[in-house]
């Protein structure tokens, strides 16, 4: 009888919390379909060039942080830097201009040459226009195709998931300056 009566209280208590929180706008339900999530997802692949133009006087990616001196290695970890890169439809920077890329990358290896890229693909083509992708990921410098999570999106791209492809198109050893293609497969309603 008294565990018949604590059992009570707890659900009730229970119940009373979950009311209280809906009741506060904190959390509640909602059904799938008033955020259009309904409809069949699309699998889609976009293909554009990245270019990381860190040399003159139009450098679209600037480094912020140095390399710590600490560690004098030729990986240059704990470099930052931030980027608002063209994102092109062909390899030529001269090519149509399809988005950018908003973010930053950080050098995040002791032993070798790898970064950490936050990056916000803002796009600007047709029906994308004003829609972001959101890539979070490691990027391994020497490995021939890298590849990095799609986490979301904003606009077209909200609930996204997918993976993007990267690879080295054009490297210039005495600027830094870099062509990257980019191969992104991505879900989204
Ligand atoms: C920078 O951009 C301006 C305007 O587009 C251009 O005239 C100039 O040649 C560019 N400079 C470099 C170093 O690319
Ligand atoms: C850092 O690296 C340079 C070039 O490899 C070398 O000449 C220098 O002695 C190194 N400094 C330290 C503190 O290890
Ligand atoms: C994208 O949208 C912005 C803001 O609405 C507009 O100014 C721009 O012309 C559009 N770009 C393209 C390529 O349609």
């Amino acid at each position: 009888m008294a565990t018949q009566l604590l059992l009570t209280l707890f659900l009730l208590s229970f119940t009373l919390t979950t009311i209280k929180a809906e009741d506060t706008g904190f959390v509640g339900t909602v059904d799938p379909k008033s955020l259009g999530l309904n409809k069949k997802q699309t699998l889609s692949h976009f293909r554009f060039y990245w270019h990381d133009i860190i040399s003159g006087s139009n450098a679209t990616a600037v480094q912020i942080i140095e390399p710590l001196p600490k560690y004098n290695t030729t990986t240059s970890f704990g470099s930052v830097t931030v980027t608002d890169n063209a994102l092109t439809l062909g390899p030529e920077l001269s090519s149509k201009v399809v988005g950018r890329s908003e973010g930053i990358y950080a050098l995040t290896s002791q032993s070798q040459v790898t970064l950490l890229m936050v990056m916000n693909f803002a796009l600007s083509e047709g029906k994308y226009n004003g829609s972001a992708i959101t890539i979070v990921g490691r990027n391994v410098a020497y490995e021939e195709a890298k590849e990095l999570p799609v986490i979301g999106g904003s606009g077209v791209f909200k609930f996204a998931t997918g993976y993007a492809k990267a690879k080295t198109y054009y490297f210039d050893p005495k600027t830094g300056d870099a062509t990257t293609e980019y191969n992104i497969y991505v879900f989204h309603y």
